[in-house]
C-alpha cells in the first residue's frame, strides 16, 4: 500500500477547502463514506497486515479529526458573517411616520378666515341644502331668472336647492343680527355645470358682507385689494368690471393682475394680464327689505369669490378638477 499519505493529504485540502456544509460534506462522504477508498480498503481488512490496518484506522481518525475542525470552523465564519450583516445601529433614528396634512382648499380657507377675523369680521356656517327662499327670492331674484332653473341648479325638492352661491348666508345671517355687520361665510356650493379644467360641479366659495353707516363702492375695493395682496403678495393689482348680480346694485366683478405673466399678457389669463376672482356690489335695498334693515339708515357691500380660483390663480393650477382626485402627488406640493 503506501497510498495513504497522498490520500490524507488530498482529502485534508479539500475538506479545508470547503466552503460551504454542502461542499464540505460532499468532501468528506467522498474521503470518508462508505464508498470512500478508505473503507473499501478498510472493508478488505482480513486480507492486510495489522499493521497496515492500524494505518488505514489513524488515516480514519485524522480525517475525521479534520471534519470535525472544518466543520466547526465554517459554523464559527456563519455566525461572525450573520453577526457584521445583521448588526443594528442603535444609533439610527427611526422610522419616521407620515404625516397628512391640510387639503390646499381647507388651507386657502383658513387664510382667507384669518385675514377677515384679523379685520373683525365674524364667521357664519350657512347650510349647503337651501330653501329657494334664501337662495334666490330673499336675494331679490325674479322667479323667471335662468339661475333658478333645473338646468343650472341641482334641485332636492320643489323649494329646496343645493345653494348655488354662499349668498344665502347673507340673508340669514341679517336676520338673526342688527347691523353693523362684518361677517364672512366660507363653504361648498353646487351648479350643475359639466366639469372643465376652470369648472367642477362643487366648488367653495367665501361670501363677504360689511353693513354699516354709510358703506361705500370705495370701501368694496379697500377690502377687496387688502384681500387680494395677502393672498397673492403685494404686487397684485385689482381691477373692478361693472356686472349685473339681482342682489346688488350696482354689481361688479373683480379681476387680480395674473400672476404668471407680470401682465406681459400669456395663456393663464388669455393675454389680458387680468384673472377673474368673483363678483361683488353694494348691497340692493330690495334685500335689505327682506330682512328688515332700513336702507336709509345703513348701506353694505358683499362680495363672493371661489377659493378654488384662488388656489389657481396662485399655485399656477391648470386644471382645478385635480384638487377633487386626491392624488398624492399633487396634494404633497402644496
Ligand atoms: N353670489 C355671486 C356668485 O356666486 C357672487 C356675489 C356675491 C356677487 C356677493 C355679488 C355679491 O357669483
Amino acid at each position: 500500500m503506501g497510498w495513504e499519505t497522498d490520500y490524507l493529504s488530498e482529502a485534508r485540502e479539500a475538506i479545508v477547502g470547503a466552503r460551504s456544509e454542502t461542499a464540505l460534506e460532499q468532501a468528506r462522504v467522498k474521503y470518508l463514506g462508505r464508498r470512500s477508498r478508505l473503507n473499501e480498503a478498510l472493508r478488505g481488512a482480513k486480507d492486510i497486515s495489522v499493521e497496515e490496518r492500524a494505518e488505514l484506522n489513524r488515516t480514519k481518525t485524522q480525517l475525521e479529526g479534520v471534519v470535525a475542525t472544518a466543520r466547526e470552523e465554517l459554523r464559527r465564519a456563519t455566525i461572525e458573517q450573520a453577526l457584521t450583516k445583521e448588526q443594528v445601529d442603535v444609533t439610527l433614528p427611526g422610522l419616521a411616520l407620515e404625516r397628512g396634512h391640510l387639503h390646499l382648499i381647507t388651507q386657502i380657507r383658513r387664510e382667507v378666515e384669518d385675514v377677515f377675523v384679523g379685520l373683525g369680521y365674524e364667521i357664519f356656517d350657512g347650510p349647503e341644502v337651501e330653501t329657494t327662499y334664501y337662495n334666490f327670492t330673499a336675494l331679490n331674484t325674479p322667479e323667471w331668472h335662468p339661475s333658478r332653473s333645473h338646468g343650472d341648479t341641482f334641485y332636492v325638492a320643489d323649494d329646496l336647492v343645493l345653494r348655488t352661491h354662499t349668498s344665502p348666508g347673507q340673508v340669514r345671517y341679517m336676520e338673526s343680527h342688527e347691523p353693523p355687520v362684518y361677517m364672512i361665510s366660507l363653504g361648498r356650493v353646487y351648479r350643475r355645470d359639466t366639469p372643465d379644467p376652470t369648472r367642477y360641479p362643487i366648488f367653495h366659495q367665501v361670501e363677504g358682507l360689511a353693513v354699516d353707516k354709510g358703506i361705500t363702492l370705495a370701501d368694496l375695493k379697500g377690502t377687496l385689494m387688502y384681500l387680494s395682496r395677502a393672498l397673492f403678495g403685494p404686487d397684485r393689482k385689482v381691477r373692478i368690471r361693472t356686472s349685473y348680480f339681482p342682489f346688488t346694485e350696482p354689481s361688479i366683478e373683480f379681476d387680480v393682475s395674473c400672476f404668471r405673466c407680470g401682465q406681459e399678457g400669456c395663456p393663464s389669463c388669455r393675454y389680458s394680464g387680468w384673472l377673474e376672482m368673483g363678483g361683488a356690489g353694494v348691497v340692493d335695498p330690495n334685500v335689505f327689505g327682506y330682512v328688515g334693515y332700513d336702507p336709509e339708515e345703513v348701506s353694505g357691500f358683499a362680495f363672493g369669490l371661489g377659493l378654488e380660483r384662488i388656489a389657481m390663480l396662485r399655485h399656477g393650477l391648470p386644471d382645478l378638477r385635480e384638487l377633487w382626485e386626491n392624488d398624492l402627488r399633487l396634494l404633497r406640493q402644496f
